[in-house]
Parts: C-alpha cells; sequence; structure tokens
C-alpha cells in the first residue's frame, strides 16, 4: 500500500473511498462517550491535520488507542471519506492503527497543547517544529528558498560556493570569529607555520569579495550559506550566525542592482502567496492578519526611494536632529520606517565613511554608490552596492581604512586585468523572512538561534 502525505490529501491528489497509509503524529485526541475517539494527525506537510475516527471494536483500542496522547508517532491505515463536519473536507475511518513511539509523561511533554510564548519556545528549539506555527515557519521558510532559486534560475544566476572559512575581513569590521586550530596540528611536525595559518582565518563576514572573482568570468552569480559575525548586539534582528544570499553581477550598475533586488522580493513574494497558501492562511488567521497585505506591499513595489542627504533634510525637518556624516541610528531608523512611512524604503549614497572599503566612491567622492532596503518592523534586509572597480581609487580606499592592500593582491588583480563595472547585493535570509511571516523576534526564524549570549545547540 503507497504511503501518502496529509498534504497530498486536502490537495485532492487522493480519490475518495480509497485505503490509505499515513505516517504522523498525534495532535490530539478526543474520546466520546460511545466509545468513539477522534484522533487528529499531522505529518509536516501541510497546516491541516488528519481526523482520524477510532471505533473501539479495533483490536488495540482499549489497551492502546485509548491511551495515546500528543506528540506520540504512529501509521494509520484507513478509508478517506468527506467529513462532516465543516472545519474539515476529509476524514479517516481507522481500520488500523501502530504506535511507533508514545510520549513518557505527557503531563511534562513541553510542547503540550495549549499556547506557548515564543519565549518559552525558544527554550525548546527541538521540539517547537511540532508547533502547529513553527511548522508553518519552517514550510513557509523552504518555500522563500525555492523562490529565491527559481528567481535566480530564471535570471540565469549562477551558483558559487564561496568559502567559509577565509582569512579576509570583507566588512571591515572587528565582528569576526577566530578559527583555532586542533590538536592535530600540535602534533604535526610542520606545527608553527600551520598553526599561523590557521590562527590568521576566521569564519566569513560575506562571500562577496570571492564571489567578485567568479563574476569577473561569469558575469551574473550567487552564493548562498551561512555567515558568522560576532557583534555584541543582543537585539531582535541580530544574530551571530545567519544565512545570506549574495548576488554579484558584472555590467550592472547601482540602477541595474536595485531594479533586481526589487524584482528578486516581488518574485518570492508572489512565489509564497502562490505555493504555500495554506500556510499563509493559517498564519493570516491564527497570528497575523497583515501577512497578505506586507506580502501585496512587495509584489506592488511600493517602495520610497532616497538618498541619504535627503533622509537627513528629513530627519532634521522632522524634528530628529541629526547632522550629515552621522550613522542613522536604529532608534531614527525605525522612526522613519515603521512611523513616518510605513513601507519599504531605500536608502541611497551613503557618506564613505559608513560603508565598507569596497563601495565605489561617487563623483562628489563624499558618498559612495550604495543601496539599503529597509522593510517595516524587522529593518535593513538587503544591502548593496557598485563595486570600486578602478585600482588606483581602491588603493587609497585601502589606506583611507588602514588596510593591508597586500592582502588583497587577488582582489586587486581582478581590478589589474579586465575590471568593468560591477554591482551586488546581500539578503539576510532570516531577516527576510521576519519581515514575510510579521515574526518580530529574527531568534524565532532561525531553526537553532545562535547569539553571543547564548545557544544551545
Ligand atoms: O549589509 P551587510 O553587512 O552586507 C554585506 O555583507 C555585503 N557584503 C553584501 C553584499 O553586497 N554582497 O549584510 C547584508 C544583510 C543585511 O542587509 C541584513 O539583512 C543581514 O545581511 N544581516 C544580518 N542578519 C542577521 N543578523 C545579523 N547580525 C546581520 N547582519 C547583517
Ligand atoms: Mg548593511
Amino acid at each position: 500500500m503507497k504511503n501518502f502525505s496529509i498534504k497530498e490529501i486536502f490537495y485532492n491528489k487522493i480519490k475518495i473511498e480509497k485505503e490509505i497509509k499515513i505516517y504522523g503524529w498525534i495532535r490530539s485526541k478526543r474520546d466520546s462517550k460511545s466509545g468513539i475517539s477522534f484522533i487528529d494527525i499531522f505529518d509536516g506537510s501541510c497546516s491541516n491535520t488528519l481526523q482520524v475516527i477510532a471505533k473501539s471494536n479495533l483490536k488495540n483500542y482499549k489497551n492502546e488507542i485509548i491511551k495515546l496522547t500528543s506528540g506520540c508517532s504512529v501509521y494509520v491505515i484507513g478509508i478517506l471519506i468527506y467529513s462532516r463536519r465543516k472545519e474539515q473536507k476529509y476524514e479517516l475511518l481507522l481500520k488500523k492503527l501502530k504506535v511507533f513511539g508514545i510520549v513518557n509523561n505527557p503531563e511534562k511533554y513541553p510542547i503540550s497543547l495549549k499556547k506557548h510564548t515564543f519565549e518559552y519556545l525558544r527554550k525548546f528549539a527541538h521540539l517547537r517544529p511540532r508547533t502547529k506555527l513553527f511548522s508553518s515557519i519552517s514550510r513557509i521558510r523552504n518555500s522563500l528558498l525555492n523562490g529565491i532559486n527559481s528567481f535566480l534560475k530564471k535570471e540565469k544566476f549562477l551558483w558559487v560556493p564561496t568559502p567559509i572559512i577565509t582569512r579576509i575581513n570583507t566588512e571591515g569590521s572587528g565582528s569576526m570569529f577566530n578559527v583555532s586550530p586542533y590538536d592535530f596540528y600540535q602534533k604535526s611536525k610542520f606545527l608553527n607555520k600551520r598553526k599561523k595559518i590557521f590562527e590568521d582565518s576566521f569564519l566569513t563576514v560575506s562571500g562577496q569579495l570571492t564571489l567578485e572573482t567568479y563574476a569577473s568570468a561569469l558575469s551574473k552569480v550567487y552564493t548562498f550559506g551561512p555567515v558568522f559575525r560576532a557583534e555584541d548586539s543582543n537585539t531582535k534582528r541580530h544574530l551571530s550566525e545567519f544565512w545570506m544570499l549574495e548576488i554579484e553581477a558584472y555590467f550592472f550598475d547601482l540602477e541595474n542592482i536595485i531594479l533586481l533586488s526589487k524584482n528578486i522580493l516581488k518574485y518570492v513574494s508572489e512565489y509564497i502567496l502562490k505555493r504555500s497558501f495554506y500556510d499563509i492562511e493559517f498564519l493570516e488567521k491564527n497570528f497575523n492578519k497583515n501577512i497578505i497585505i506586507n506580502l501585496n506591499n512587495l509584489i506592488e513595489l511600493n517602495f520610497v526611494e532616497l538618498e541619504y542627504k535627503d533622509i537627513i533634510v528629513l530627519l532634521n525637518k522632522l524634528g530628529k536632529k541629526i547632522s550629515f556624516g552621522e550613522d542613522i541610528s536604529l532608534e531614527k531608523e525605525k522612526y522613519i520606517v515603521n512611523k513616518y512611512f510605513r513601507k519599504p524604503l531605500i536608502i541611497k549614497n551613503f557618506p564613505k565613511e559608513l560603508k565598507a572599503f569596497y563601495m565605489r566612491n561617487n563623483l562628489d567622492n563624499i558618498t559612495v554608490s550604495s543601496m539599503d532596503i529597509f522593510l517595516p518592523n524587522i529593518g535593513e534586509v538587503i544591502g548593496g552596492s557598485q563595486r570600486e572597480e578602478r585600482l588606483n581609487v581602491l588603493d587609497n580606499k585601502f589606506k583611507e581604512f588602514n588596510l593591508n592592500k597586500k592582502q588583497y593582491w587577488w582582489y586587486r588583480d581582478l581590478r589589474k586585468y579586465g575590471t568593468s563595472f560591477h554591482s551586488g547585493f546581500g539578503i539576510g535570509f532570516e531577516r527576510l523572512l521576519c519581515y514575510i511571516i510579521g515574526l518580530e523576534n529574527i531568534r524565532d526564524a532561525s531553526p537553532f538561534p545562535k547569539t553571543l549570549n547564548k545557544f544551545n545547540y
């Protein structure tokens, strides 16, 4: 007999009156006085549960079925029928139920049926995907990844895996994790040399610079992987380990990548609305009534686009004192994005001192060709720029940023041999997921969140 998923039932892939087998876990069980149990089963394939009707004449009814509690793993065989209840289209008339694992001490099961706070569930990150909310988040996360891949395939970007252990600091800030050598190196006869190499190695903060090397040969490339930041910012938006999609395109200027980044946001939102409709519907009903509005905001490209200098003028007009050259504080950013515009906002052309060395100097020699995209409630989701392709200007930037240009010899090579204008950006995957679902805390968008304070996994 073929196994089916609950999703296949609700997406009408199975004929009615057919005998089917489903593997899953028990969400809840209700026993009627007339000797029938109603068991709701989930299997992670969709937000729906399947109601199974178990009658007392089943062989293991009295010694097993009646004792089942939330969380037990089972398989069920039965006949699929239309349900008489309004809330549920189908149900299963049970013929056989096999128990794999019971829940020991059901009263102590951390993921009981009652509603739990996000904070509580964070303590049980290994069990929280069993809740309806986190299983929905997991499926939408997967849908977001598929949407991104589908977009990149359509736009003909090529995948390049970039290093995770690296010797360069792309963003130039002091927020890298050191990679320490193992005992193996201690015992090696090349001890000193090898040890030294790894002492100077770090977990990457971004794959951008190495990605630029492949862009300079393949034109349009991307990398998607974990990046690591040892920032001591214990906020609702920062993780020490997060996933970033980075895109790099030769012969693209700033306006080209702004358009590309808007298009990817639009594309993935449409993709999720279409492909994850049941989860979106579930989340809209039970968690965030604005979820479809927020997705539509990205689809309709309702973006405000301003230069940094205009934001400074605007902030001052609104009574928020700030001078040109100052970074926009979190408090001011929240005010302008969440309260004032209440829409996605793109800020372009920041002063060069506020941005990384690789960004292209504008003609004014004061600002760089940068862009950041901010989304309501979660803040900066995309950061990108046109890259400095002129060797003499880049060399000056190394000086200004106190960087040793010798270490970037291969990066400089790209400017020596067939350089051209090019641009790219990075999307914080968990931040985008926060926006899409309406999560307030990034720790709920990452399956195993890590911050400098604490992590268990
Ligand atoms: O703005 P960032 O630092 O840009 C770069 O790393 C560039 N090299 C990207 C590129 O042009 N290829 O980071 C990109 C995005 C941010 O906009 C934000 O969404 C996310 O990564 N991000 C974080 N997400 C979670 N936790 C953190 N600590 C993050 N820091 C940045
Ligand atoms: Mg940034």
